[in-house]
C-alpha cells in the first residue's frame, strides 16, 4: 500500500512538472521572434511604378478585399481608392486575426521602412520579428512587382487607426508556439527580378499562385496551421464565414477534371465573363470585387495556366456548409 502512495506521488510530481512545464514553454513562445533577410527593395516616386502597385493593390493583388473593414467593401467594389486602414476580422480556430492599417501613418506602415515590408512579403517575418499568419501569398512577387505595391501604398492618404492585435486562445497559444512558423518564398521556385505581363500560362501561374492566391483558397488546407493537404486546385477548402458566423463557403475544383471540375467545359469567353459578373454567393470569401477588374490579358493569362493543371477528381460537395 505504501509502495503504491509513493508511486502516485511521484506520478503526480512528474505529471504536474511536465504539465506546468509545457505551459510555461508555451506561455514563453507567444512572443517568439524570427529573422530573415531584407530584400533590397526601395519604394519609387515614377508614375509607371505607383500605377502598376495601385492596379496590383485593387486588382490581383486584393489588398484592398483584405486591408480595409467591411463596411467599406461596397465603395471599394465601386472604384472608390479608399485609404487602406485594415481592420477586417478573420474568426480563426485559434482566435480572432484581424488585417492591420497600412496606410503611411504611425499606426499603419509609417512605422515600417521600405525594406521591413518587402521582408514581411517575401518571408512572412513582421517588421517586429513575429511570424504572420500565411494570409498572403505574395513570397515569390518579383522585385518590380513588390516595389511597385509598396510604391503605391506610400502615396495613400495617411489614416490614423490602431488595429487590435490577434487575440489567440488557449488552443492558438498552444498552435503558435509549436506550429506557427513564417512562411517564405517557395522551394525551388526563382524569384523573377521582373515578369512581363502577357496572356501566356507561364504569366497565368504566377497571377494565379503569387499573386491572386487562387491556389491558397482553391486546395485544402488545415485551417489550424494553413499547411496544404490537399492537391493543389483541387478545391474543398471550407472557410469560415467572416460574414456569416457559423457557415463557411467551400471552393470549388479549378482543376480540368471533366467530372468533378467546376470549370471544365467553360470556354476562356465563359470564364472571362463569370469573372466579370463578381459575387454571386453573399457570403462568399472569394474576393470577387478585385478580380472583376482585372485586365483581359491576366485573366487569359490565368484561364490559359489552370488549363495545364493536371485533372485532379475531388468532389467538393455543398458549397454553403454549417460549421
Ligand atoms: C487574405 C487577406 C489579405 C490580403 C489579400 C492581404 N493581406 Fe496583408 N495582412 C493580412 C493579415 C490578416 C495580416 C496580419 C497577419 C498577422 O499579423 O499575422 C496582414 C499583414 C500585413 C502587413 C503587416 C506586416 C507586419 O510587419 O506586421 C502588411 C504590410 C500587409 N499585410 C500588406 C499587404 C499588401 C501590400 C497586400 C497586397 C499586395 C496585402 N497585405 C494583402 C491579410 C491580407
Ligand atoms: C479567398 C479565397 C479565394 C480566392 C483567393 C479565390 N477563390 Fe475562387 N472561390 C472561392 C470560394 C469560397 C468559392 C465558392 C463560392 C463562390 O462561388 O463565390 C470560389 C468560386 C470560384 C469559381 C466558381 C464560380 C461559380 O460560378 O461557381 C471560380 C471559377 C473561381 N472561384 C476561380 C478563382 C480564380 C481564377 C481565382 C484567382 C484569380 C480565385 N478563384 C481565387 C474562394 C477563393
Amino acid at each position: 500500500m505504501s509502495r503504491f502512495v509513493t508511486f502516485l506521488k511521484w506520478f503526480f510530481t512528474v505529471l504536474t512538472l511536465l504539465v506546468g512545464g509545457f505551459f510555461i514553454f508555451v506561455f514563453a513562445r507567444q512572443h517568439k521572434t524570427y529573422d530573415a533577410p531584407y530584400p533590397d527593395i526601395t519604394a519609387s516616386t515614377d508614375s509607371a511604378v505607383i500605377a502598376r502597385g495601385e492596379y496590383l493593390v485593387f486588382g490581383p493583388g486584393h489588398c484592398s478585399g483584405c486591408h480595409s473593414p467591411l463596411e467599406y467593401q461596397a465603395r471599394i467594389a465601386a472604384g472608390e481608392r479608399l485609404p487602406l486602414q485594415g481592420g477586417f476580422r478573420f474568426p480563426l480556430p485559434i482566435g480572432d486575426l484581424y488585417s492591420p492599417n497600412i496606410t503611411p501613418d504611425s499606426t499603419g506602415i509609417g512605422k515600417m521602412t521600405d525594406k521591413d515590408i518587402a521582408r514581411a512579403l517575401r518571408f512572412g517575418v513582421g517588421y517586429d520579428g513575429r511570424p504572420l499568419i500565411d494570409f498572403m501569398p505574395f513570397h515569390n512577387l518579383s522585385d518590380d512587382d513588390l516595389q511597385a505595391v509598396i510604391s503605391y501604398l506610400r502615396t495613400m492618404t495617411p489614416v490614423r487607426k490602431e488595429q487590435p492585435a490577434m487575440s489567440r486562445n488557449l488552443l492558438g497559444k498552444i498552435i503558435w508556439a509549436l506550429a506557427i512558423e513564417p512562411v517564405g518564398p517557395e522551394e525551388g521556385v526563382d524569384i523573377p527580378k521582373s515578369v512581363t505581363p502577357d496572356t501566356t500560362a507561364v504569366y497565368g501561374e504566377y497571377l494565379a499562385n503569387y499573386v491572386a492566391n487562387c491556389r491558397g483558397c482553391h486546395t485544402e488546407r488545415d485551417l489550424k496551421t494553413g499547411a496544404y493537404i490537399g492537391e493543389f486546385y483541387s478545391g474543398g477548402f471550407a472557410m469560415p464565414s467572416s460574414l456569416q458566423p457559423g457557415k463557411a463557403v467551400v471552393s470549388p475544383n479549378l482543376t480540368p477534371d471533366s467530372e468533378t471540375g467546376k470549370i471544365a467545359g467553360w470556354t476562356r469567353e465563359m470564364f472571362i465573363n463569370r469573372i466579370r459578373q463578381g459575387r454571386a454567393i453573399e457570403i462568399s470569401e472569394m474576393p470577387w470585387d478585385q478580380f472583376k477588374v482585372m485586365s483581359d490579358n491576366d485573366l487569359k493569362a490565368i484561364y490559359a495556366y489552370l488549363q495545364t493543371l493536371k485533372p485532379v477528381k475531388k468532389a467538393n460537395g455543398p458549397t454553403i456548409i454549417d460549421l
